[in-house]
């Protein structure tokens, strides 16, 4: 199991990837499987059979259920077994014959889970209302051996890019990091990107950088537990769900956002990003493998410089709510 928040709802899988067969990955240091009754629903539970432990993910869906590939167990949607063939149609189901589920949305053609206890009114799940109507996106999916704190993180460092990216969207030499001017609260942060080159000269305080910010679109906006976003242009954003696999992998699900209309200049497109969007991730990856402790939250040795900024205040409220 990991240390998260709780209570918050987690993409974990995009839409396409769960079917009616069922699906077995890890997520949030848990395995589970992910499959769909005929209505098209998902569901989610805990992979490991309630029997003697068999896992689920080898099994099939059934008229609904979900049955055990060891010994035939059916389970509804609720996790509930509804029938063992081995005591037969008039048998008895044993009390606390159950697989443990998860609340779900499907929305944003993202699985979102929720992780905490259940509870009578859900709130909705984390997006970004500028990305609602017209878009059309290319999706990249990749994998890194990093805890996930240090995967946002790298998304909100704005003093990296000349570094990590000097070949790429950080080659212009713009090393000093003005701010960055920062907005957070309960739900997310947003980070307005004011690098520049060092002519030696004095950077804008922050009055003068929230003057610049004031009714201009963020450059970068998180939301928790785990969607950020890009602003590039009016009409392109790069938009990621990260997703904690475990304490030593995240997976990301990056989305270019566009306004391409037609189908086959969409695809050109989606596809030509899509490697270059790999490549500078693969820039980060490098470096952000290295960092130690895993668990940015382990991490109190740390010493911040101002222009850490989001990074601070990511740190604040992650810190707040795993309390
Ligand atoms: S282990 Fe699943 S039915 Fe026996
Ligand atoms: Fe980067």
């Amino acid at each position: 199991m990991m240390r998260v928040p709780e209570d918050q709802w987690y993409p974990v899988l995009e839409s396409r990837e769960v079917r009616r067969k069922p699906l077995a990955v890890e997520r949030l240091g848990q395995r589970l499987v992910f499959w769909r009754t005929a209505d098209g629903l998902p569901h989610a539970n805990l992979e490991r059979c309630p029997h003697l432990g068999a896992a689920l993910g080898g099994g099939k869906v059934c008229a609904d259920r979900l049955v055990c590939p060891f010994h035939g167990f059916e389970f509804d949607a609720e996790g509930q077994c509804r029938h063992i063939p081995a005591v037969g149609r008039l048998g008895k189901i044993p009390k606390g014959m159950a697989v443990k589920c998860f609340p779900l949305r499907e929305e944003h053609a993202l699985i979102w889970l929720w992780w905490g206890e259940p509870i009578e009114a859900y709130p909705q799940v984390p997006f970004f209302p500028p990305l609602e109507n017209g878009w059309r996106y290319g999706t990249v999916v990749v994998e890194w051996p990093v805890h996930y704190t240090r995967a946002i993180e790298n998304q909100l460092d704005v003093a990296h890019l000349p570094f990590v990216h000097r070949t790429t969207i950080g080659s212009g030499g713009r090393r000093l990091v003005e701010g960055p001017y920062v907005e957070a609260d309960g739900q997310g942060i947003k980070v307005w990107v004011t690098n520049a080159r060092d002519e030696g000269q004095t950077p804008r305080s922050q009055s003068e950088l929230a003057a610049a910010a004031a009714g201009k679109e963020p450059g970068l906006s998180f939301l928790f537990p785990g969607v950020w976003l890009l602003n590039i242009s009016p009409k392109m954003k790069n938009f990621i769900a990260f997703v904690p696999v475990n304490n030593h992998k995240t997976r990301y699900y990056l989305r270019v956002y566009h306004r391409i209309q037609n189908p086959i200049f969409a695809k050109i497109f989606a596809a030509l990003i899509g490697l270059s969007n790999r490549f500078i991730l693969r820039q980060d990856e490098r470096v952000v493998v290295t960092q130690t402790p895993a668990d940015s939250a382990d991490a109190h040795e740390d010493r911040w410089i101002g222009a850490d900024r989001a990074i601070i205040q990511f740190r604040r409220l992650y810190a707040h709510l795993l309390d």
